[in-house]
């Protein structure tokens, strides 16, 4: 099996058992985020999320094997990674609109660090083209690099239209995202992943 480098972008109630999980499967996770309080639990080896089955016990040993450390520095995180995955809220505001906020934040600091050839994931529950149009643009701005040639975004799960069943959704396989149609030198996008 391939090991990656991984970072993982917020360590809440999704973010911290994907990082234990991909950790156990013997990757090398480094997770971030904003919270100090949520990094330095998760660095002595404890878990801030208490209502997931063994949790508490994936999060001690893979901490103590080494598999996975945290830090508050995203930039730092995402360039030392072949993946990064991006794990932070995304809320549905009074005027009925997402706000973006917290992902630009964090997505502002994963372009800065964006390695060659990464895969960027966004697990946050997006509206239906909101990864190719709203994602897509501020990594490129920031990290120089472009969707499909610099760097790849399968779509994820999360982002799916309505009528579409989750249980098939989870269980097909991820496709490239195309870059922004704004863009008229678009390169050919990979046909899988
Ligand atoms: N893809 C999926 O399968 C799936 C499933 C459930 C929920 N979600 C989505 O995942 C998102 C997160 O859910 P959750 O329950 O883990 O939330 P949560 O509130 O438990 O955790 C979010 C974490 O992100 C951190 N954070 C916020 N801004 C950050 C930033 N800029 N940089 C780094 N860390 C930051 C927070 O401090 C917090 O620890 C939600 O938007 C939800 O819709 C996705």
């Amino acid at each position: 099996m391939n090991r990656y480098r991984v970072a993982v972008v917020g360590l809440g109630k999704i973010g911290l058992p994907l990082a234990a999980h991909l950790a156990g499967r013997g990757h090398s996770v480094v997770g971030s985020d904003i919270r100090q309080d949520v990094v330095d639990s998760v660095n002595a080896g404890r878990s801030h999320v208490m209502d997931e089955a063994g949790l508490t016990d994936a999060v001690a040993a893979v901490v103590a094997s080494g598999h996975l450390t945290a830090t508050t520095d995203t930039t730092g995180a995402t360039s030392g990674a072949e993946v990064a995955i991006v794990i932070v809220p995304v809320v549905i505001g009074e005027d009925k609109q997402p706000d973006y906020r917290s992902l630009d934040i964090a997505l502002r600091a994963v372009g800065k660090g964006l390695q060659k050839d990464a895969t960027v994931i966004i697990e946050t529950t997006l509206p239906v083209g909101a990864t190719r149009r709203h994602v897509a643009p501020i990594l490129e701005a920031e990290s120089g690099l472009r969707l499909g040639s610099g760097f790849q975004m399968p779509r994820a799960p999360g982002e799916r239209p309505p009528s579409t069943p989750r249980h098939w959704t989870l269980r097909s396989p991820r496709w490239p995202i195309r870059r922004p149609r704004s863009s008229p030198s678009s390169p050919r996008p990979p046909t899988a992943t």
